[in-house]
């Protein structure tokens, strides 16, 4: 009862500021049934019956969604899985550059002091403010005897005062108590907004949710043509939950699958686009955050040039039609 009147207060407060954070933006609506978009969102049935529609709450206009906690996030950022501090200090520098204001990092990718570095550089060189700057960081449940301790120490080895977001990085031991840290964390200031990821179906959400105070802001999930989960999308979206993808190229070791796939090869050459710029566009159309992995700075630059081409409702249901269900991380 406490969760089902939680949930319905989130929902109406999420309608609410959403219809106010895009008065006059012309772009993205509520799923929840705000007014319509300026262009008919399309809809197709695929995945036993759900449907993917553009109607969205993302803004494409300001590039910010507003979350069920009413904080802002950035619509696409620039994963550092893989990247060491050195090169994850490079690739942040770049990226906020070029106009990404959203990073994803993980307390296990053991880059948090470049991530630091080259978030300091640009506020330093005037490009961002940290305010500007969302930085999302996951911590894994498991093996660690203090939650709050190690939520504090992510935090320090950051250095930017607060993290905006904090994942459950995968479903494990203590997800429970990690939850619990989390939202104490947030009542404290030090995280903004709380977050769950690997987590795809609605009894994995249920159980994490059970006895929430705070209730999930963001899932972040693999998510790609061939892996769509749409149902998950619709079920989550009813509760004001927005999905951040990973992995919307496939990974490392699996990029051709999807570059090289005839469908999306063939979208890119009628839009004079390239297979990553479609792929990143495709998300941002489903209502995902996408946050493509790049140490290489012209497809940093690449993957965020993506506001200024459309795919058409055809294009869209192409792309539908690719979903296999199969993801490639087994975690
Ligand atoms: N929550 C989780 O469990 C989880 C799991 C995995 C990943 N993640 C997060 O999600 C992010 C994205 O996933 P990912 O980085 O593993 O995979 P990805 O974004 O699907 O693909 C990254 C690969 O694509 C290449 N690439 C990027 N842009 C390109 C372009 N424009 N043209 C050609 N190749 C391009 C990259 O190489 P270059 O470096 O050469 O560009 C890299 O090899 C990660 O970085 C991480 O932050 C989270």
């Amino acid at each position: 009862m406490k969760r089902y009147l939680a949930r319905t207060l989130i929902l109406l407060g999420a309608i609410l500021i959403t219809g106010c954070s895009n008065a006059g933006s012309g772009g993205a609506t509520s799923p929840g049934g705000g007014a319509p978009e300026a262009s008919a969102p399309y809809s197709t049935q695929s995945e036993a019956g759900a449907s993917q529609s553009t109607d969205s709450l993302l803004d494409l206009e300001t590039r910010l969604v507003t979350l069920n906690d009413g904080n802002q996030m950035p619509i696409v950022g620039l994963g550092t899985w893989t990247q060491n501090s050195e090169t994850a200090e490079n690739s942040v520098y770049e990226a906020l550059k070029d106009g990404y204001r959203l990073i994803d990092t993980a307390r296990y990718y053991g880059n948090a002091a470049g991530v630091q570095a080259g978030v300091k550089r640009a506020i330093d060189e005037g490009i961002v403010t940290r305010e500007e700057v969302f930085i999302a960081t996951k911590i894994i449940p498991s093996g660690i005897d203090d939650y709050r301790a190690a939520i504090d120490e992510l935090n320090e080895s950051l250095g930017l005062d607060y993290i905006d977001l904090l994942f459950i990085h995968y479903r494990a031991a203590d997800e429970v108590e990690l939850y619990r840290a989390i939202e104490d964390a947030i009542d404290d200031g030090v995280v903004h907004s709380l977050g769950i990821s690997n987590y795809y179906t609605p009894d994995e959400f249920e159980q994490i949710t059970e006895d929430a105070r705070i209730m999930p802001a963001v899932i972040q999930n693999e998510s790609h043509p061939f892996f769509q989960n749409s149902a998950f999308q619709q079920y989550v979206g009813e509760q004001g939950v927005i999905i951040m993808s990973y992995y919307p190229f496939g990974g490392r070791g699996h990029t051709q699958d999807l570059f090289g796939h005839e469908t999306i090869t063939a979208i890119a050459e009628d839009l004079g686009k390239t297979p990553a710029q479609v792929l990143v566009r495709w998300q941002l159309q489903i209502g995902r955050v996408p946050i493509p992995g790049s140490k290489n700075p012209d497809h940093i630059a690449e993957n965020i040039d993506v506001f200024d081409f459309e795919l058409t409702n055809d294009q869209m249901r192409q792309i539908q039609q690719m979903n296999t269900n199969t993801r490639y991380e087994t975690w």
